[in-house]
This record gives C-alpha cells, sequence and structure tokens, in this order.
C-alpha cells in the first residue's frame, strides 16, 4: 500500500478506457453513493448482458476472507479483480484480449504514465494489467467504513447516537429471538469465519430462504444505501427483507436453525430497520469523487 497506488487505483476505479465499449467501469456497476452496490437486481455487463447476481457493497472489504456471493475459493482482492475484468460469459468490463490494447493506451496518456510511475517507482515500463490490479486493489483497501451511529454508540460511548427505537433493534437483532447476529457477526455484520486450516470456514455462508445453495452472509455496513437485496436483488426494500424472514420462521422446515422462529411484530420490524439504519455511514458516503 502506498497514497500514490491507491491514488492511482482510484482513478482506474472510475476509468471507462477499462471496458470494451469505452463506457463501463468498476463504478458502472459499483456506485460509492450506494456504498458501491447498484440499485438495480442484478448487474449488467458493458455489451448489456445480465449477470446472474446483484452487485456487492463494497465496504471493509480490506478485511473479508473470501470474495463474492457463493466463491469460496476467491481469496484476494486481486484475484476478485480478473473476474470482471476478463469474464467473457457474461461479459462485464470485456477486458479479455485487449489487456495490451488497454494498458498501450493508458501508457500513452501522460497524466496515467506519471501516476503509474510513481506508484511503481523504479519500474521501467510500469504500465502492466499486474500494476493496474495491485493498484485498484489498494483503493479498494482503503474504503474502510466505521463512523455510523452504532460505531459512534458502541465504540466511543456517545450515548445518544442512537435513538431509543434503534437501541431496542440493536438488543432485539443480537437476540437469539431474532437469530441476525448469529450469522451477520463480527465487526462488518457478515460471515467472515475461517476453519481450522485457514481456508474460508462454511460458517461464512448460508442459506436464509432466498437460495437453494448457501450464500456468502454479506455485510450489514450501510445496508440501508444497497437496496435491492439479496444475492439476485429479489427483495426490493428493507422491510421486504423483514417480511422474508417473518414469513421463513413461519415455515415448519426452516433451512437454518439460526433464523428467527416468531414472525415480528411492527414495533420489532420498526425497531430492527432503525438498527440497520444506524448502520449508515454518512463519511464513507460522502467520500464521491
Ligand atoms: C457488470 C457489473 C460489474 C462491474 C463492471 C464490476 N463489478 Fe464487482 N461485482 C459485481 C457483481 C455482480 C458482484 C458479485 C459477484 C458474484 O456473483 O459473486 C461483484 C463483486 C465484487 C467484489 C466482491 C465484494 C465482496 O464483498 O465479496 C469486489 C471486491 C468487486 N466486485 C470489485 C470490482 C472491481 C474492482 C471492478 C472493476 C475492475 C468491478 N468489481 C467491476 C458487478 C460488477
Ligand atoms: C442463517 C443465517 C442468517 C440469519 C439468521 C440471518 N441472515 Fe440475513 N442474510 C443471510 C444470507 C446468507 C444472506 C444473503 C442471501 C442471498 O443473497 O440470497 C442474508 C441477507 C440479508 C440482507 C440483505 C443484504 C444485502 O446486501 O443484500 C439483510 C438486510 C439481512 N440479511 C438482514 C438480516 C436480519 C435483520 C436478520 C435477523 C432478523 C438476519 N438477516 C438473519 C443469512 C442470515
Amino acid at each position: 500500500m502506498s497514497k500514490a497506488k491507491a491514488a492511482l487505483g482510484e482513478r482506474l476505479f472510475f476509468e471507462p478506457r477499462l471496458s470494451v465499449t469505452g463506457r463501463y467501469s468498476c463504478s458502472s456497476c459499483h456506485d460509492p453513493a450506494r456504498a458501491f452496490a447498484q440499485a438495480r437486481p442484478v448487474a449488467i455487463g458493458a455489451t448489456g448482458e445480465a449477470l446472474p447476481h446483484n452487485a456487492m457493497a463494497l465496504v471493509n472489504v480490506a478485511y473479508n476472507i473470501s470474495f463474492g456471493w457463493s466463491r469460496p475459493r476467491v481469496r484476494t482482492l486481486e484475484a476478485q479483480m480478473l473476474e470482471p475484468m476478463l469474464n467473457e460469459h457474461p461479459v462485464e468490463l470485456g477486458l479479455k484480449g485487449r489487456e495490451a490494447a488497454a494498458c498501450a493506451l493508458l501508457a500513452a496518456d501522460p497524466a496515467y504514465a506519471a501516476d503509474f510511475a510513481a506508484a511503481f517507482p523504479g519500474d521501467p515500463a510500469p504500465v502492466t494489467l499486474e500494476h493496474l490490479v495491485k493498484a485498484i486493489a489498494s483503493f479498494e483497501r482503503t474504503l474502510i467504513s466505521g463512523g455510523s451511529p452504532f460505531d459512534r454508540y458502541v465504540f466511543n460511548g456517545e450515548h445518544d447516537a442512537l435513538s431509543g427505537q434503534a437501541k431496542r433493534g440493536m438488543a432485539l437483532f443480537f437476540s437469539t429471538r431474532a437469530g441476525c447476529s448469529g450469522c451477520h457477526s463480527g465487526f462488518n455484520f457478515s460471515g467472515n469465519w475461517r476453519d481450522a486450516q485457514g481456508e474460508t470456514g462454511p460458517a461464512s455462508f448460508a442459506r436464509n430462504g432466498t437460495s437453494a445453495r448457501p450464500m456468502r452472509v454479506p455485510t450489514l455496513r450501510n445496508v440501508a444505501l444497497t437496496a435491492p437485496y439479496m444475492h439476485d436483488g429479489r427483495l426490493a426494500s428493507l422491510a421486504a427483507v423483514l417480511d422474508h424472514y417473518s414469513s421463513v420462521a413461519a415455515q415448519a422446515a426452516r433451512t437454518d436453525r439460526r433464523l428467527p422462529r416468531v414472525a415480528f411484530s411492527g414495533a420489532e420490524r420498526s425497531a430492527l430497520i432503525a438498527f440497520l439504519e444506524s448502520l449508515t455511514d454518512e463519511s464513507f458516503v460522502s467520500r464521491t469523487r
């Protein structure tokens, strides 16, 4: 990590010349104003093809031990990035076969040439795909969010940072009655567990009734900004998410014993939503370009 690398990576994250059409970038699917998620159910690639999944928020991803909704073996940001860059079925950025041409284009741009030289000093030909990936990964590692009202309440002792309703929602979130924290756990409210071998543990993934196979338990930080929800964007709002968790409670065959056992009352739903909204970090979201 260096300031020069992260600054270069930030420019590249928004760089449309990294796509087959010259009009698409990482930020086309990862919108900074939405905690780097996207307002559509499933993402659409540069050439118009639909992806199977909803674009994930990029929040504290430096600490993830795996990446993607259902890919325990994708273990680094650098490895993850090759998917949007090079995937062909479906195309995301569509760089496959054009890697050298894209690098030549950037090397010919004096501003980029200078930025790459500053980020990778001593290298006579610094504009390479490997460096580009490393720079964007450095930028992603700066996407740290820890300034929400929840954080101010818990870590800074600001007793008024949360409303009474949000505090009731927080107690419910961490109760076995609601079960939420059994899956959405740790500082990122996500599934991020290693097994005894140090690999991504099975506890990082779960079935909550919205998919046939286990999905990674996503972070809930800034979740109020990242609708629609779930791996396929099927639920439009946090209210719809709580309807879903209430309805799984009523089902005899719950997919996971941590899921809620009883449907939520109206007051409980409002409290849980107030708590989820208290995970929004305005300082994180205002860091737009
Ligand atoms: C066409 C839309 C699209 C583009 C362009 C795109 N992404 Fe994504 N991104 C997604 C989707 C969809 C996912 C979820 C992938 C899955 O199915 O597991 C994702 C997941 C990720 C993740 C995993 C986050 C986590 O918590 O596991 C990272 C990191 C990421 N993208 C970074 C990038 C970077 C960097 C770029 C640019 C080089 C990029 N993305 C370009 C749609 C896109
Ligand atoms: C058994 C584990 C489990 C429990 C318990 C659980 N969740 Fe989840 N949650 C998940 C998984 C897995 C997903 C992603 C599923 C998918 O993408 O289809 C998810 C997704 C979500 C999402 C959508 C996030 C996004 O970015 O799309 C929200 C919001 C959410 N859960 C809130 C809660 C709340 C509130 C509770 C408690 C009432 C709860 N969860 C209980 C496993 C769980």
